[in-house]
C-alpha cells in the first residue's frame, strides 16, 4: 500500500489537463466519492497497526498534493479556456477611459468644416520647406527680415532647406500644380526660432485660405470672413479689417472680431478696447500669381491666414501657449465634453 501511495504522489506531480472534461476525469479518477483518494481512505483501516501513522501521512500528503495540482490546472485552465461558460456576464464592467481629441485638432477641424461648407477644399504641404516656396514664390525681397537666421530655422548643410515658418508655402504648392478655379484651405504646423515661453512657442499652428478665380473682389473675402467669424465664434460676432501689410497680399489687412469674451465692452483679454486681432488677409498680390504661373491678367484672388492657438484660446481661454504640447492628460481632459 506503501508503494501505491507514493505512486500516487508522483503521479500528481504530472497530471496535465488541457481543457474542462479532462481535468473533470482527472477529479473523478482522483477526488470524488469513489475517487483513488477515497479508496485509500476506506482502505485505511485494514492497514496493520504499526503502520498506520506512516500510512495515514501518507494518504494525507496523496491528498493534499491532488488537490494542489487540481487547483493549479482550473486556474491555468481559467486564463486559457475559451469556454467561458463560468463568466458572469451581468458584472458591471470596469469604467473605459476613453481618450480625447487635442484642442487644437478639435478648433483645426471646426475651422475646416466651416470653410468646407463655404465649398474650400483641403490641401497641405510639406513642413521642411524650400526657401522658394515659404518665402520666394511669396513675394518676399531677399532682404526681408522673415528670413534672418533669428525667425527661421535653417538646415545648417543645406541653405536652402528650412521650417516653414508659416501655410503661406502652401498657397504656392497648390497654384503651381493647379489652374483656377482654386480654393483651398491649408492647416499645418509651422515653425520659428523663438524663445519657448506662456505667449511664445517655437510651433505652432495656422490655418491658410486661398481663393483664385476671375472677378474675384475684397467684398468676397470680407463676406466669407464675417461668416467663418460668425459660425466660430457666435452670430452676434462683428469683425473689422485693419490695414497692414505682408509681402504677398496687396491691399493686406489684418481682421479683429469683437471680444467674444465681453462681447465687445471691453475686458482684460482685448486690453479693453473691445476687439481682439484674429488673421492676416488680402488679395493675392499679382507678383505671386505670375511668380507661381497663374496669369495675374485673367485672374484674381484673395487669401488669408490665421494663428489656430489663438483662435483656441478665444475660445476655450488656454492662458500658456505650453500646455499646448504638454499633453499633460489634466489639460487634455478638459476637452472631454468638446469632443
Ligand atoms: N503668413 C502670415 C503670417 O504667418 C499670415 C497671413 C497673412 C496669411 C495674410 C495670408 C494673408 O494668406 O493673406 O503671419
Amino acid at each position: 500500500m506503501i508503494e501505491k501511495i507514493k505512486h500516487l504522489l508522483s503521479e500528481a506531480e504530472n497530471l496535465q489537463a488541457h481543457n474542462a472534461e479532462e481535468l473533470e476525469s482527472l477529479r473523478l479518477k482522483y477526488l470524488s466519492k469513489k475517487g483513488l483518494v477515497n479508496q485509500l481512505m476506506a482502505d485505511f483501516r485494514n492497514v496493520p497497526a504499526e503502520q498506520k501513522r506512516e500510512v495515514g501521512i501518507l494518504i494525507n500528503r496523496a491528498k493534499d498534493a491532488l488537490t494542489a495540482r487540481f487547483a493549479d490546472l482550473k486556474a491555468a485552465l481559467a486564463t486559457t479556456d475559451d469556454d467561458h461558460s463560468d463568466l458572469d456576464l451581468t458584472r458591471t464592467p470596469y469604467p473605459i477611459r476613453l481618450g480625447t481629441r487635442h484642442p487644437l485638432s478639435i478648433v483645426t477641424h471646426e475651422i475646416v468644416d466651416i470653410f468646407s461648407r463655404m465649398g474650400f477644399t483641403l490641401a497641405d504641404g510639406p513642413e521642411v520647406e524650400d526657401d522658394w516656396h515659404v518665402f520666394g514664390a511669396m513675394n518676399f525681397a531677399e532682404d526681408h527680415p522673415a528670413r534672418d537666421m533669428q525667425d527661421t530655422f535653417f538646415i545648417e548643410s543645406h541653405p536652402d532647406v528650412l521650417l516653414r515658418t508659416h501655410t503661406s508655402s502652401v498657397q504656392s504648392r497648390v497654384m503651381e500644380q493647379n489652374q483656377p478655379p482654386i480654393r483651398v484651405i491649408c492647416p499645418g504646423r509651422v515653425y520659428r526660432n523663438e524663445a519657448i515661453s506662456a505667449r511664445a512657442h517655437c510651433f505652432f499652428h495656422q490655418v491658410e485660405g486661398l481663393y483664385i478665380d476671375r472677378d474675384v473682389s475684397f467684398t468676397d473675402l470680407k463676406q466669407v470672413l464675417l461668416t467663418f467669424a460668425r459660425e466660430m465664434f457666435g452670430p452676434d460676432t462683428r469683425i473689422r479689417l485693419r490695414p497692414s501689410y505682408f509681402p504677398f497680399t496687396e491691399p493686406s489687412a489684418e481682421m479683429d472680431i469683437s471680444c467674444n469674451i465681453c462681447g465687445g465692452e471691453g475686458c482684460a483679454f482685448c486690453k479693453h478696447t473691445g476687439w481682439v486681432e484674429i488673421l492676416g488677409c488680402g488679395m493675392v498680390d499679382p507678383n505671386v500669381l505670375e511668380a507661381n504661373g497663374i496669369d495675374p491678367n485673367v485672374y484674381k484672388g484673395y487669401a488669408f491666414g490665421m494663428g489656430i492657438e489663438r483662435i483656441t484660446n478665444l475660445k476655450y481661454q488656454v492662458k500658456d501657449l505650453r500646455l499646448f504640447s504638454e499633453n499633460d492628460v489634466r489639460f487634455l481632459e478638459e476637452f472631454m465634453a468638446a469632443n
